[in-house]
């Protein structure tokens, strides 16, 4: 059987790129979404560490909660799936701060957005391409990286993406995270997730969850298990062993051209020259 096409696997939404695996009525339905003040919601642009925020996020309750899949995957069906939902939700998603429904907004839910190196992000996404049947083919490395930059990738532009969550850093509502901080100091940034969520969690359960997260536990668990369709935080595949790759930082350095980085970093502050980053 030959590849599907690009076509058949990508349609393009409000100029961003998404999978067939986000129908467009369910983008199109997203502003009727009816929030619930308790929400967490789950930020990252794809490939920025989100199943092991995830992973961290459902350790630290003790009480009753559902680890959704994203809200931006399925069907017209799956908002309704959500509201039946009775514990608390904790949602993920890769939308962009434009397009995330505004009841999310309204009611102030807690959202916590995890950002990471964007040279890392677009390596890992590169693979992930690769290795993903539901992304289109892609040759080399070279042909990514001019995608990646120029943002004709699914989820769109990784600037424009980290701009939109980033204008709202002050909000008490949003907690910004970085990759690089969890993989330097777990601890840390799993005890300053527990004070934003207003857990009581203490330094030994901290220890045991950071344990239990780590890379080889998690891909462990993972080449454990049989596939539940419904088990991955990405729209942009249910399978959980695409996810685990080599959980780095600084494998950019394998990638990258000097060339390469020099662009990268010519397009990357002329892009974020008004962030603080
Ligand atoms: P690499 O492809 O660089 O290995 P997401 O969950 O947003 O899809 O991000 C996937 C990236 O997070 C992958 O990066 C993956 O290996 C990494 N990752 C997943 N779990 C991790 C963990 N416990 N510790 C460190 N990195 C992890």
């Amino acid at each position: 059987m030959s590849n599907p096409s690009e076509a058949e696997l990508i349609h393009v939404f409000k100029g961003i790129a998404f999978t067939t695996r986000s129908s467009p009525e369910l983008l199109e339905s997203l502003d009727t979404f009816d929030a619930r003040e308790d929400d967490l919601l789950l930020v990252s642009y794809p490939k920025s560490g989100t199943h092991w925020l995830a992973g961290v996020i459902t350790k630290l309750y003790n009480t009753q909660v559902t680890l959704t899949s994203p809200i931006e995957f399925g069907d017209i069906s799956k908002l309704e799936e959500l509201n039946k939902l009775s514990s608390k939700r904790i949602i993920p998603t890769h939308l962009d701060y434009n397009m995330l429904p505004p009841n999310f907004k309204n009611k102030k839910c807690k959202m916590i957005y995890l950002s990471r190196n964007p040279k890392d992000t677009a390596v890992s996404m590169y693979h992930y391409y690769r290795d993903n049947p539901n992304l289109p083919t892609i040759e080399t490395w070279t042909a990514f990286l001019d995608l990646f930059l120029k943002g004709d990738v699914v989820c769109g532009s990784w600037f424009d993406h980290f701009l939109s969550w980033e204008e709202h850093e002050n909000d008490k509502n949003i907690l910004f995270l970085f990759y690089e901080d969890m993989k330097k100091d777990l601890p840390k940034t799993v005890k300053e997730i527990s004070v934003f969520l207003g857990l009581n969690v203490n330094d030994s359960d901290i220890q045991d969850i950071c344990k239990k997260s780590s890379f080889s536990e998690m891909k462990r668990d993972t080449e454990k298990e049989n596939g539940d369709p419904s088990h991955t935080v990405c729209a942009l595949t249910s399978n959980r062993k695409l996810i685990f790759r080599k959980g780095a930082v600084g494998d950019w350095k394998n990638h990258f051209t000097p060339k390469q980085n020099q662009r990268f970093e010519e397009i990357f502050n002329e892009k974020m020259k008004l962030s603080k980053m």
